[in-house]
């Protein structure tokens, strides 16, 4: 399906934020519907596109979740939106390994620099989420954006790799904008910005400050300011120290508080007498 010609609000914003985005959303695709992003991202990465090219639909029909979940995309609910990032020359995926999701790749194991971008999207996505609407969401490991126990966003980093090479890495990300009808297993899980707020928000802007933030958290860590950024994602995410939680490990499902995370962005949780590192997954509140 070929790409349309860019809404209004979202041209405007995007012209706007030009400066601020540097590679990102450059060029930007734009379809009233699609299958998934996340997928015409993986085609666009294969077909050589640059770092910062960006896929946005109005509406998805299989839109992808984490875990093998489908993501509820109706039309003008939410922002669906990928970006291609490309991995440095130098790097490695050491101890990496994935798990084919759809026609993407999943990570299954959190090799340090594609889990540190997961987490880092996170922080992009809570501070754009806030600049430009003023709400804070908070960030649920290991990178799913909430407003209480309800969940307003939620990112897919899949990796496109061919042969022994890591080509490049979608992230992906729903946005949940607009309050609609959600189907009776989300009705209670999910919100919406503009539900939290009461209001209508602008969201070109929003598209363009997620997009500005990603850029800025992608330099960090080409940079090296990886403790920075880990910094600000515990900032954001307080439910990554002192909370009850549980998951479901090799041998069932496991309960402990939680304790920080790492340095490659693993969360840690205290069990009986040990502490045990989480890299893939999810966990639930208690
Ligand atoms: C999650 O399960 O929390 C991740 C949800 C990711 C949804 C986004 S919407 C845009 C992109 N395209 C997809 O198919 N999925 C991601």
């Amino acid at each position: 399906m070929p790409a349309e010609t860019l809404p209004p609000d979202v041209r405007d914003a995007l012209e706007a934020s030009r400066a601020d985005r540097g590679a990102f959303g450059e060029p930007l695709y734009f379809y009233p519907a699609i299958g998934s992003t996340n997928d015409a991202a993986a085609r666009l990465a294969e077909a050589g596109a640059p770092e910062g090219t960006t896929v946005v639909a109005e509406e998805q029909t299989a839109g992808r979740g984490r875990s093998g979940r489908s993501w509820f995309s109706a039309p003008g609910a939410g922002l669906y939106v990928s970006v291609i990032i490309r991995p440095d020359a130098a790097s490695t995926v050491p101890g990496g390994s994935f798990r084919k999701m759809g026609s993407g790749t999943e990570f299954h194991i959190l090799p340090s620099e594609i889990g540190l971008l997961t987490l880092a999207a996170g922080v992009a996505l809570a501070t754009a989420v806030r600049e430009a609407t003023g709400l804070q969401p908070n960030i649920k490991w290991p990178n799913d954006l909430l407003c209480g126990h309800r969940k307003l966003a939620g990112i897919l980093a899949e990796a496109s790799a061919t042969g022994a090479g890591l080509d490049a890495i979608v992230v992906g990300f729903g946005i949940n904008v607009r309050q609609v009808a959600y189907p009776a297993d989300l009705a209670d899980r999910a919100t919406s910005i503009e539900a939290e707020l009461g209001r209508p928000i602008d969201r070109g802007l929003l598209l363009a400050r997620a997009l500005a933030r990603l850029s800025a958290v992608r330099e960090a860590l080409r940079r090296g300011e990886t403790a920075a950024v880990l910094d600000q994602w515990r900032r954001l995410a307080p439910s990554a120290a002192g909370r009850p939680v549980s998951w479901t490990g090799t041998a069932g499902e496991r309960r402990g508080i939680t304790a920080g995370i790492d340095q490659d962005g693993a969360l840690l949780v205290d069990t009986d007498g040990a502490r045990e590192r989480i890299i893939a997954g999810e966990v639930i509140w208690r």
